[in-house]
C-alpha cells in the first residue's frame, strides 16, 4: 500500500496565524519561529531534503541554497512581489517553479506610498519630532506651512500595478499624475523636470540600479520630494543624502534601502527626511493575502502538480 507522505515545507520566517494554520495542516512544516532571519548556513541546513521553501525578499535563493535543498525541491514561494533575491533561471534550470505575490499588497502599498508623500509636503513626521523634543510651540499663520497635494504634479516612475494604484489614488486627491516606465509615458529626465513628487514602482533590475543618481537628482525642482517604495538600490543613497543636505530637492521619503537594514547615518539626522522600516505590504490584510498564495504556490506544485496562476516560471514545473 503506498503511503501517504505530506510533502516537507521549510519557511524562513514567521507567518500570520491564518497561513501557519495552513501550512500545517497541507505540509510537513519546518518553521523558522523568528522575524529575523536564519544566518544563510541555517538556511542551508535547513532547506535540505525539503520539497518546497518559503522564502522571504531578504532570503538569497539562488544555485547555493537550491543545490543545497536537493534535487527532490520543485516549490519555491517567495514572500514579496519583488523577485530580485531569486535566480530565477537557476531555478528552472533545476526544475523548481518560483511564485511571487502581486495584487494583494497592491492597495496596502500604493497607500504608504501617499501616507510618506502626505507626511513629507505636510510635515507630519517633522512635527510629530518636534513635539516629542517637547520644544516650544504655538499655531500661527507662519507656523510649519506645508504644500497640500491638490494641483502638484506626481511622477510615477513604473507603472505597473502598484504604480497605476498610487497614480488612481493621487488623482482622486486632486493630484496631475505623469508616469515613466518600461511600457511607455515620458523620458525620465522630463518626468524628473515636471514631477513636483516622484514616486518609484519599478523592480529592482540591472536597469533600475541606481536609477535615481545624483545626475538624476539634480534634474528634479527644488520644491520637489522622493518617494522610495520599491527598492533601495533603485536610489544612489550617498548621492540622495547629498542632495538633501544641499537644498538639491526638497524632501525624500523613504520605505527601503540601500543595504536593508542598515540606514544611511546621514538620512537620520535630516529634518526633511521621512524614514519607515519596509512597511508597504505591512497590513494584516496584505500580509495574510501574500502567505496564502506562498501556500497556494507551494500547494499547486506539490499536492496538485500544477503550476499556480503567480508562477515566475511555469515551465519548470515537472
Ligand atoms: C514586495 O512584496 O516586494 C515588498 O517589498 C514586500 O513588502
Amino acid at each position: 500500500m503506498m503511503e501517504n507522505v505530506r510533502p516537507c515545507v521549510y519557511c524562513s520566517r514567521r507567518v500570520p496565524g491564518p497561513v501557519l494554520a495552513e501550512l500545517e495542516q497541507l505540509f510537513e512544516l519546518e518553521l523558522h519561529d523568528s522575524e529575523r532571519p536564519p544566518p544563510r548556513e541555517e538556511l542551508l541546513r535547513a532547506a535540505a531534503g525539503r520539497d518546497g521553501l518559503l522564502t522571504m525578499l531578504t532570503d538569497r535563493v539562488d544555485g547555493e541554497l537550491l543545490d543545497a535543498a536537493g534535487p527532490q525541491l520543485r516549490a519555491v514561494g517567495n514572500f514579496a512581489v519583488g523577485y530580485d533575491n531569486v535566480d530565477v533561471a537557476a531555478a528552472t534550470a533545476r526544475g523548481v517553479v518560483v511564485s511571487n505575490t502581486p495584487d494583494v499588497l497592491t492597495r496596502a502599498t500604493a497607500e504608504l506610498a501617499l501616507a510618506l508623500l502626505l507626511s513629507l509636503r505636510r510635515r507630519v513626521t517633522e512635527g510629530d519630532r518636534l513635539i516629542r523634543r517637547r520644544e516650544p510651540w504655538l499655531m500661527a499663520p507662519t507656523f510649519m506651512l506645508g504644500h497640500g497635494l491638490e494641483g502638484a504634479t506626481l511622477g510615477v516612475v513604473g507603472m505597473g500595478r502598484i504604480g497605476a494604484e498610487t497614480a488612481r489614488l493621487a488623482g482622486s486627491l486632486g493630484m496631475d499624475v505623469i508616469s515613466a516606465g518600461r511600457s511607455g509615458g515620458l523620458p525620465l529626465p522630463e518626468l524628473l523636470a515636471r514631477a513636483d513628487a516622484v514616486s518609484l514602482h519599478c523592480p529592482l533590475t540591472p536597469e533600475t540600479r541606481h536609477l535615481i543618481d545624483a545626475a538624476a537628482l539634480r534634474l528634479m525642482k527644488p520644491t520637489a520630494v522622493l518617494v522610495n517604495t520599491s527598492r533601495g538600490p533603485v536610489v544612489d543613497e550617498a548621492a540622495l543624502a547629498a542632495a538633501l543636505r544641499e537644498g538639491v530637492i526638497a524632501g525624500a521619503a523613504l520605505d527601503v534601502y540601500e543595504a536593508e537594514p542598515e540606514v544611511r547615518e546621514e538620512l537620520l539626522a535630516l529634518e526633511n527626511v521621512v524614514l519607515t522600516p519596509h512597511l508597504g505590504s505591512a497590513t494584516h490584510e496584505a500580509r495574510v493575502g501574500m502567505g496564502m498564495l506562498c501556500v497556494e504556490g507551494l500547494r499547486a506544485v506539490l499536492l496538485d502538480r500544477r503550476a499556480p496562476a503567480n508562477a515566475l516560471n511555469p515551465e519548470a514545473l515537472r
